[in-house]
């Protein structure tokens, strides 16, 4: 039974999923912390109210020193005994050094079609470049930002009449199915991409 940590920084919408789809009979994963880097994040109570271990570790008391942050996030998830870390809408850029320490197991979700519009406001982005579609992509976290090995996508139409708000929306509905698919999958020690629809 693989032990799996999730990192959030607001709401948790995709981190509530993921706890819903390791609920279900048979799954290989179970949840073993939510952790934010923000005290205030919605996510924490969701999670705390539905048992899950949590913990904050907020960035801001370590200033600019990446790696004393690092440092006591490694220890919390070590205390923890994870072993698979999925981002969710953590919005703290990882060093190198701490995402080797997980490589082939931390997993984080972006709002574009990787390799299209790594980084932010990828909505508005898809939107000024006219595309007809966008989506969400599932991958491995590695050094370079949003750019691992894709384990997942999931496509959704770009309307006439979308906005960043609109388009986001559809996307996060999307997010919702696919990160747990791929979690799923991947717990079970499979790294078969998932394509949604
Ligand atoms: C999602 O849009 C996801 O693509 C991005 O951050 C957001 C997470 O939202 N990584 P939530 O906190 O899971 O609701």
């Amino acid at each position: 039974m693989r032990r799996v940590a999730i990192l959030i920084s607001g709401g948790g919408s995709n981190m509530s999923t993921l706890l819903d789809s390791m609920g279900e009979a048979g799954h290989p994963a179970r949840p073993v912390l939510v952790l934010s880097n923000r005290p205030e994040a919605g996510g924490i109570a969701r999670a705390a109210g539905r048992g899950v271990p949590t913990a904050v570790v907020d960035h801001r008391p370590f200033g600019g020193d990446r790696a004393a942050f690092e440092a006591e996030l490694q220890r919390v998830l070590a205390g923890h005994g994870a072993d698979i870390v999925c981002l969710a809408g953590f919005m703290r850029v990882l060093t190198p050094a701490f995402v080797e320490g997980w490589a082939g197991r931390m997993l984080n979700i972006h709002p574009s079609l990787l390799p299209k519009y790594r980084g932010l406001h990828t909505h508005a982005r898809a939107l000024e470049a006219g595309d007809t579609e966008h989506g969400c992509t599932v991958h491995e976290v590695t050094p370079e930002l949003d750019d691992g090995p894709v384990l997942g996508q999931a496509r959704v139409p770009v309307l006439p009449a979308d906005v960043p708000e609109t388009l986001a929306a559809r996307v996060l509905t999307m997010e919702h199915r696919l990160y747990p698919a791929v979690l799923r999958r991947y717990a079970a020690g499979d790294r078969t991409p998932v394509f949604l629809p």
